[in-house]
């Protein structure tokens, strides 16, 4: 299989026939019409590989982890470990072994960061920052907390263009304890520019905290060479399985937190009177743990990697201009893109308005034309606020995605356009 993904490389460009052929997805009828997948932002496909993994993992290595002495069981912990490392070493973790939380998806992670970390940082007169941008998984958990035990949160807006306005940011992060950003947003596809955020972050003594769910699946990350504190991603955008994120952490920060979900493996013992919690990053892991997902992140770590992230980031920018030049050299003033109109600064999602069309009815009749957009509020409602709508349609990008495909959506938005107009 990994000759497979080779062979679909050359220098900077993917080869999509030969990566759609691991994608099972590719390979049935989507009843009668063409399939035009165009939403990975909201969840990617996955290659045989991952599927393969984790059916291999179920049939020849499951047991529970951490708790038996048999080799089986000694196995499947040495598996579920080994994907732990592989995730952090993704990250550019320098202690991946120690450093790497599984929980359910991204939005956990935050829920983690929130009550384990925010718990024993913050209190009533302290500061966090976030901005404007933030899907709700980076800004709900903050305002759980600030009701329960209040403290301010202030944030940096964005500009017309999709752009952080920093103008002001020393004056923002004065007196904060942390500052938490998505890297790349997934309504306006702006990549923001994190080095510089935590730099900033770190000059006030805050702790800079990155929403990596869009950005890892198509970027190479580097906690260490950009300085992040802490940093949360799901499995699901990147091939992999549903149900597994993590919170990745420099591990001071992991031993300063308490806590999140209390149960069994997070303890190093417990009396009726209390316990001990266990190490990190165990103490944060209650109950059985997604093993089998763990495996199947891992598989699709490999592959990404096989196809190397600088390779895809460029296939990535090539749709991403593609589209651009493309719907708006066909669509012209009735198509309003959002975000930046430079593509070297988005990643590959494209959300826009059709002038006199729906949101919904966008995606209605591209359906009918096989192509799957998302539409809605992307979980961002104050975004939507502030860029006046309730809603945009949006695209999205993957490494199996090609300029037939985005002919195939400007054909379809013509339809569109024609049948509300
Ligand atoms: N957060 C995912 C999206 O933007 C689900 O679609």
């Amino acid at each position: 299989m990994a000759s497979t993904i080779r062979s679909a490389m050359t220098a900077d460009t993917l080869d999509v026939r030969v990566i759609r052929k691991d994608f099972p997805i590719y390979q049935q009828p989507y009843e009668d019409k063409p399939f035009i997948y165009l939403d990975s932002a909201a969840s990617s496909q996955r290659p045989e590989q991952v599927m393969q993994a984790m059916d291999e993992y179920y049939r020849r290595f499951h047991s529970n982890v951490h708790r038996g002495v048999y080799t089986l069981a000694e196995e499947a912990t040495a598996r579920y470990e080994a994907a732990r490392v592989k995730v952090g070493r993704f990250l550019g973790a320098k202690d991946p072994s120690r450093e790497v939380v599984f929980t359910k998806n991204a939005t956990e992670a935050f829920n983690l960061v929130a009550q384990g970390l925010g718990r024993v940082l913050l209190n009533q007169d302290s500061v966090i920052v976030l901005t404007e941008m933030e899907h709700h998984a980076n800004l709900v958990p903050w305002l759980i907390l600030q009701e329960q035990i209040g403290f301010t949160i202030r944030y940096i807006t964005f500009d017309s263009d999709g752009y952080l306005v920093l103008d002001e940011l020393d004056s923002i992060l004065d007196g904060a304890s942390l500052l938490g950003v998505t890297m790349m947003s997934n309504v306006l596809g702006t990549v923001n520019p994190i080095a510089e955020l935590a730099a900033a972050a770190h000059r006030h003594g805050a702790l800079f905290l990155a929403d990596a769910a869009q950005f890892a699946p198509h970027f190479e990350v580097d906690v260490s060479g950009l300085d992040i504190d802490l940093l949360c991603l799901t499995g699901h955008k990147m091939l992999g399985p549903t149900g597994i994120g993590a919170l990745w952490a420099r591990s001071e920060i992991l031993d300063r937190m308490t806590p999140f979900l209390g149960g069994g493996d997070m303890i190093a013992d417990v009396r009726l009177d209390g316990f001990v919690a266990s190490e990190i990053p165990y103490k944060f892991e209650a109950g059985t743990p997604p093993i089998a997902e763990a495996v199947g992140w891992a598989s699709a770590i490999d592959y990404l990697e096989s196809v190397g992230m600088g390779s895809l980031r460029a296939h990535d920018l090539k749709l991403t201009e593609y589209a651009i030049a493309n719907l708006t050299g066909s669509l012209g003033s009735a198509f309003k893109l959002y975000g930046p109109k430079v593509a070297a600064d988005r990643g590959g999602v494209v959300s826009f308005d059709l002038a006199g069309v729906h949101p919904h009815d966008v995606a209605q009749v591209l359906d009918q034309h096989g192509v799957c957009v998302r539409a809605g509020h992307h979980c961002a409602k104050p975004l939507m606020r502030q860029i006046g709508t309730a809603a945009t349609a949006r695209a999205s990008f993957y490494l199996y995605n090609d300029e037939a495909d985005i002919d195939a959506l400007v054909a379809a938005l013509e339809d569109a356009y024609a049948l509300f107009n």
